[in-house]
Order: C-alpha cells, then structure tokens, then sequence
C-alpha cells in the first residue's frame, strides 16, 4: 500500500514544486536550472508524503496540504545541497547524479541553496485561496522557520561539524540528530495536521510524539544504510560517514543496537498514533517505511 500511496504523493508533490522553476527572464536561466536540478532529481520525497498523510489522518483534503508539502520538501533539498559543500561533507553524489556543486559551480550551489530556502517560505505564506486562516498559516511559517533554522536542522548540522572526530555520547549524539533531521520532520507533520483546518491540541500532541519518534528513527536508519547499503541503491557515496568520522549510532552502539533501536522508535510512533483510526494508516506505513528502507 505505502508504495501506490508514495508513488501518488511523489507524483502530486512533483506537480506542484515543477512551476516554481521557471526562470522569470534569461539572466536568471542558470540560478533556476541550479534550483531545478537540486529539487526535481528523484529524492524519495518522504517529507512531503508526511505532511500529506498527517493532513489526511486529519480528514483533511491533499490540496489543502500541497503548499506544505512543497516548503518542506524546498528546504529539505536546499539542506543537502549545502549538507554536500566542499566545506561541509564534501559529497559528490547526491539522488544518484553528480551534487549540485558539481554539475554546476560552488557559488551556483551556495544560491541555489539560499534560493531555495526562500522560496519555500514564500510558497508557504502565498494564500493561492486556500480557505486556511491568517492565524494558522502564521503558524505554519514560525513551525516550519523554527525547524529550518538554528534550533533546528542549521543547529544540528553545526553541532555535525563541530562533532567530527570527537566521541559523542548517546545523549549528545541524539541531540545532533532530532536538531539536524529530526525537527524537519516533526515539523512536516505539524504542518500536515495544521493544514487539516480540524487540528486540535490533542492531536497535535499525538502527532508531535509520533514525529519525533520517526523523525530520530529516519535519521538512525541513515547511518545504518551508510554502513549496510550500497552507493547504486543509496545513490549517495556509501561509507561517506566512516571516511569522515562522523559520529553516528553504529559507531556509538554498534550495529546491532542501533538497528533495535529505530525498532524500538518505529513502536513508540504507532503507539502514538493509537487514539487514531484507520484514516492514520499512511502515517503508519511511513513509519515502518522508515526503519525499513534501503535507500
Ligand atoms: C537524506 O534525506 C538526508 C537526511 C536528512 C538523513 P533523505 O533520505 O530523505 O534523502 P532524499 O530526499 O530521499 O534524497
Ligand atoms: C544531513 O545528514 C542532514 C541534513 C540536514 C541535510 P547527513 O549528512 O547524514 O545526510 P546525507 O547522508 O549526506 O544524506
Ligand atoms: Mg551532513
Ligand atoms: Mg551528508
Ligand atoms: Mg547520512
């Protein structure tokens, strides 16, 4: 089921992000191919399947979820496009295809990032008649700045950085990832709910518990596959953790352990997602889809 679902909100979340790259005169061709390239290149598109299947847990209507589910997948792919620099993991592989700092120039790739975490706000606060308040969109933008921004995943990639070659402890190492991976996610779902136009505190507060089990999850199965997958699959350099030293959970637990423990999170998220019926059934496949992935 997760995949005919995946494959229909990849396909809607494509159409919606597909217009927003078109250049608005011919000076500007190189920075939107940059923009296009980094964005429309088959990345698995799970922020966005989040935000839709929170919005539907709340019987709310995918159109309503589409804006949102643009933003975060925006500044989802402006974050690895930055993530891959020179300066930070130096990465020249990204979905499968050179990085974007390859296929075009560093500078191009600085904008294009920048670019794109612009526009994701933008799309996110343009109201296109949808019949959401002032009040819940403005929330939607302070979730989703938050998230994006120093206490969020730009917070965790610098706690990345300052964290390489030095030992993490488990406590220190989680703080990195609900900072650099986490809060993105748990922000997709708020941002789905919130679309919904029918949250209300409790759900959200069932939804911020599921979140943040599978936002931690996702990136624990990050550092396994970097380990246990192959480059082709992953279409990113696998290994690229080992060779950077970067402090992750097999390297802090082993393999074993970590394996048990997004397991172990993967069962907290249904569990939180208990109060709900059967219109949470895609959140709870994207759960299990997380820990199960091998891309
Ligand atoms: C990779 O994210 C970077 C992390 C936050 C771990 P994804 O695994 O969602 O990458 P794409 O979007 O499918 O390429
Ligand atoms: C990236 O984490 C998280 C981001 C905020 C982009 P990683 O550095 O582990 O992501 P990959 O493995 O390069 O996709
Ligand atoms: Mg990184
Ligand atoms: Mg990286
Ligand atoms: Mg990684």
């Amino acid at each position: 089921m997760i995949d005919s679902y995946q494959q229909r909100a990849q396909a809607r979340v494509d159409a919606a992000l597909e217009p927003l790259f078109i250049a608005p005169h011919d000076e500007l061709q190189q920075l939107y191919a940059a923009m296009r390239y980094s964005v429309m290149n088959g990345g698995k598109r799970v922020r966005p399947l989040l935000v839709y299947a929170a919005c539907e847990a709340l019987d709310g209507a995918a159109a309503q979820a589409d804006a949102a589910a643009c933003a975060v997948e925006l500044i989802h792919a402006y974050s690895l496009v930055h993530d891959d620099l020179p300066a930070m993991d130096d990465d020249d592989l990204r979905r499968g295809q050179p990085t974007t700092h390859k296929a075009f120039d560093e500078a191009s790739a600085i904008l294009a990032g920048d670019a794109l975490q612009s526009l994701a706000f933008e799309v996110l606060s343009a109201s296109r008649g949808d019949p959401l308040d002032a009040a819940t969109r403005l929330r939607m933008l302070g979730t989703l700045s938050r998230a994006a921004g120093p206490a969020g995943m730009v917070g965790g990639q610098a706690i990345d950085l300052a964290a390489v070659g030095r030992k993490l402890d488990q406590r220190a190492l989680e703080q990195m990832h609900r900072h650099k991976t986490g809060a993105l996610i748990e922000a997709s779902v708020q941002l789905g709910a919130l679309a919904s136009g029918k949250a209300d505190a409790a759900s959200l507060d069932a939804l911020q518990d599921y979140a943040r089990a599978i936002g931690l999850a996702f990136q624990v199965q990050d550092d396994i596959l970097d380990v246990e997958s192959d480059t082709a699959t992953l279409g990113k350099r696998q290994g690229a953790d080992i060779a950077r030293d970067k402090p992750t959970y097999p390297a802090l637990l082993g393999m074993a352990a970590a394996k048990a423990y997004a397991q172990d999170l993967c069962a907290q998220a249904l569990a939180a997602l208990q109060p709900f019926g059967p219109r949470a059934e895609p959140l709870r496949e994207l759960a299990r889809y997380i820990v199960a992935r091998r891309s």
